[in-house]
């Protein structure tokens, strides 16, 4: 139907895992590979089961490959195993069980083969220099698209109009979902240009990112049953009996492909077939890109993330670009798909049974893995905050082995109903803390523990933990908890903060634990000599420190605020009130109906902030900071002692961009990121992460993500070009 249950089945990225079925303990295997393979075929059968009938998926796509890929792996060492039932010698390997009326496909939906590195790449082009010996592959022209991880759907227009969407199905049979895909707001019901007597498009049925989160998050507040990823968010709220569920769904659709064509086009009657390939422009198209081209004139969506290339090392490098941006497109993918952009050639290279040979998917490495929850434990952070976590064990995924994962809250740990010794779900996206999605039961599940319920007491200092009524989180109160104090000063160190370096985690606890520190102001009394005494610190790096911790004196009161680690209290917030006060004197003292005065505060900083200066611990800690030498004041705020400067900034800075909202995206000549969101605040404007309707503008600097700008401009959003950033600055005007 969708993603890697077509029959895509990537290598094993974790021979562990891979090898194991879940649900099963990994024991030798003295099975002959007759029965392994039974075996593999029946829980395969299982699992299709699962995702195609009751669409409830128990285990990952890069597990569920891992399995066909081990079937197929015994099946090509032991052909006389081979079933005719086998699900490796179906082109789609996986019979869906027909919940609408079947569709039967008059050109097959085939599947493609992969490739994970540039080698697996190589070889296809190779493969391509021996089937056109005529053709100069270096300078091949190809389409790379992005694999977008959704449902793949054939729509069928009859002299422009919509008549049928099918699922893929097994290949050949797919299901009749043309109700539930006529709600999808983005799929016409009339083509815009002339096409073909009959159209068949082919593309991607998906839930964009961000509605799948609002979409889940909606669930979850209604305490009903969430989606595990924005793929099974698709493929469940089409596979509905009752459309106007579906068009309560925030669905979408690509078209990637054109499936069958028949009749002439209206214009072009009289001239040639439609069934010939035409020149570049009209129909028929004579390229990929071109047939990307048609289907856009004709009002159907096409990715503009679709690139025409030269040559394989050109769509090698623009997969790995599409690989490095997965996470900036408003949309998920699993891959890059590379095509051959002639489509005369598609006719000359065919097919084998199961995939076309004249394109390849390349695969991103899995972010969804499962693996053994070994434990589950509790941490403290800065605040006192206990965040449970879990001990796993290590699973490749996301691009790197991860080892623990965290489960939030307690609330989450019940919702999840994660318990020690249980295969979980994880789930790593680049640069995101990974987390456990829940667990995997299937019938092979034995006896499973009790539910895991919270700890009463700080595993730090032994104090109660307190959970206060309405809130999700659970604290330790105890001011002095040794955790708590590490964090504190991990957090006063790190980057956003006061920018100490070579003051990690692993150095903070060595320190705390030789009693050098207790608190961020001990950081200031640090002695290179008494340092070099500590194991692993040499003259060198004891020196080093010292000198990080002396050089960080100068930071601007903002990132002091941020270091202080006050709740709530974030870089944009303590710009803002660092720029209208100019001096912590001023600060400290203001009161809570002050600090909330200030543009870009709201009343949940101002309290934290009021709160943070009235505890006796932090006015301590701050007098000897500031009787240590670090500095107070904030650079381009009017110098101020007494009261807060007027929202927006000192005299020097025009209100130019008051009330306005300007994202930035990508870098800006002259401005380190901070310092353009800086400059719009201190025009009275403000700079936040992402584009909404209320944007005023977006400015689009070098290597910029594309998922504001394509926001910007789904919303009419207008888009300024980085080099007019000082413009826009000037004249509080969208540069014309
Ligand atoms: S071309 C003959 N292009 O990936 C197959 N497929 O196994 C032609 N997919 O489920 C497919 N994005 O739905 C093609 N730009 C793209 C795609 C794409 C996603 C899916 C497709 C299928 C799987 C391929």
């Amino acid at each position: 139907m969708s993603g890697s249950r077509d029959g895509d089945v990537p290598e094993p990225v974790h021979a562990g895992v891979a090898a194991e079925v879940p649900g099963k303990e990994a024991a030798p295997d003295r099975r002959t590979p007759a029965e392994r393979a039974a075996a593999l075929r029946e829980l395969i059968g299982y699992h299709n089961e699962r995702y195609f009938v009751l669409d409830s998926p128990e285990i990952p796509d890069a597990d569920y490959d891992a399995l066909v890929r081990e079937l197929r792996r015994i099946e090509s060492e032991h052909p006389e195993v081979i079933t005719p039932d086998s699900p490796t010698q179906h082109v789609g390997g996986a019979p869906e069980v027909q919940l609408f009326a079947p569709v039967r496909h008059r050109i097959p939906m085939m599947s493609l083969d992969n490739a994970f590195e540039q080698p697996e790449l190589d070889a296809w082009a190779d493969r391509l220099r021996r089937q056109l010996p005529d053709v100069d592959i270096e300078t091949l022209d190809l389409s790379v698209e992005p694999k977008v991880d959704g449902v793949a759907m054939s729509l069928t227009y009859v002299d422009g109009r919509f008549v049928q969407a099918a699922t893929r199905g097994d290949g050949v049979t797919g299901e009749d979902v043309t109700a539930n895909v006529a709600t999808i707001r983005v799929v016409p019901h009339e083509l815009k240009t002339p096409a073909p007597h009959h159209l068949e498009v082919r593309g991607e049925v998906y839930m964009p990112t961000a509605e799948f989160a609002e979409l889940n998050e909606r669930a979850e507040a209604q305490g009903s049953k969430t989606f595990a990823n924005p793929r099974n968010a698709g493929a469940g709220s089409l596979r509905q009996k009752d459309p106007s569920v579906t068009a309560s769904r925030p669905l979408s659709f690509w078209a990637y492909q054109i499936g069958e064509i028949d009749g002439a086009v209206p214009e072009q009657r009289g001239g040639a077939s439609s069934k010939r390939r035409g020149a570049a422009g009209g129909w028929p198209p004579g390229t990929q890109s071109a047939a990307l081209a048609l289907l856009e004139a004709a009002g159907l969506p096409v990715s503009p993330d679709a690139r025409k290339v030269r040559g394989v090392s050109a769509a090698f490098a623009r997969c790995r670009e599409l690989e490095a941006h997965r996470h900036d497109l408003p949309y998920e993918i699993d891959g890059a798909v590379v095509k051959v952009d002639d489509l005369a050639l598609h006719e000359r290279l065919g097919a084998t049974s199961r995939a076309p040979r004249w394109a390849i998917a390349f695969k991103f490495p899995p972010e969804d893995r499962t693996t053994r929850l070994l434990e589950i434990m509790v941490s403290i952070g800065r605040t006192g905050r206990a965040t449970p976590f879990a001990v796993l064990d290590p699973v490749f995924v996301g691009g790197s082995t991860v080892h623990l994962a965290t489960l939030h809250n307690e609330d989450q740990v019940r919702l999840k109903d994660v318990r020690p010794g249980d295969l979980v779900v994880v789930h790593k996206a680049g640069d995101v803390i990974p987390e456990v999605v829940g667990p995997v039961l299937g019938p092979d599940t034995g006896e499973r523990a009790p539910p895991w319920t919270f700890p009463t007491e700080c595993p730090a200092c032994g104090s109660p933990l307190t959970r206060l009524p309405g809130e999700s989180d659970t604290y330790c109160t105890n001011i002095d908890c040794p955790s708590q104090r590490v964090q504190r000063i991990v957090h006063f160190a790190s980057r956003s903060g006061m920018d100490i370096e070579g003051l990690g985690e692993e150095r903070v606890v060595q320190l705390v634990q030789a009693g050098m520190v207790a608190d961020p102001a001990d950081l200031y009394l640090l002695q290179a000599e008494r340092l070099a005494s500590l194991e692993r610190m040499g003259a060198i790096s004891s020196k080093n420190l010292v000198d990080a911790v002396e050089s960080s004196k100068s930071r601007p009161l903002s990132r002091l605020l941020v270091a202080l680690g006050i709740r709530h209290v974030g870089p944009t917030g303590a710009r803002a009130l660092a720029r209208a006060f100019g001096s912590l004197g001023a600060l400290r003292h203001a009161d809570a109906g002050e600090l909330a005065a200030v543009e870009g505060v709201g009343a949940v900083i101002a309290d934290s902030v009021a709160e943070f200066f009235s505890v006796p611990q932090n006015v301590t800690v701050v007098d000897r900071l500031i009787a240590l030498g670090v500095r107070t004041d904030e650079p381009g705020a009017a110098a101020v002692s007494g009261g807060p400067v007027p929202p927006g900034g000192g005299p020097e800075a025009p209100r130019t961009l008051a009330g306005k909202s300007v994202v930035v995206t990508g870098t800006l000549e002259g401005y380190s990121r901070e310092e353009a969101e800086a400059a719009i605040v201190s025009r009275g404007g403000k700079s936040p992460g992402t584009v909404s309707k209320k944007t005023f503008a977006v400015v689009v600097g070098a290597t910029p993500g594309s998922a504001k700008t394509h926001k910007a401009e789904e919303l009419g959003v207008p888009v300024v070009d980085g080099s007019r950033f000082d413009e826009l600055l000037e004249s509080g005007q969208v540069p014309g």
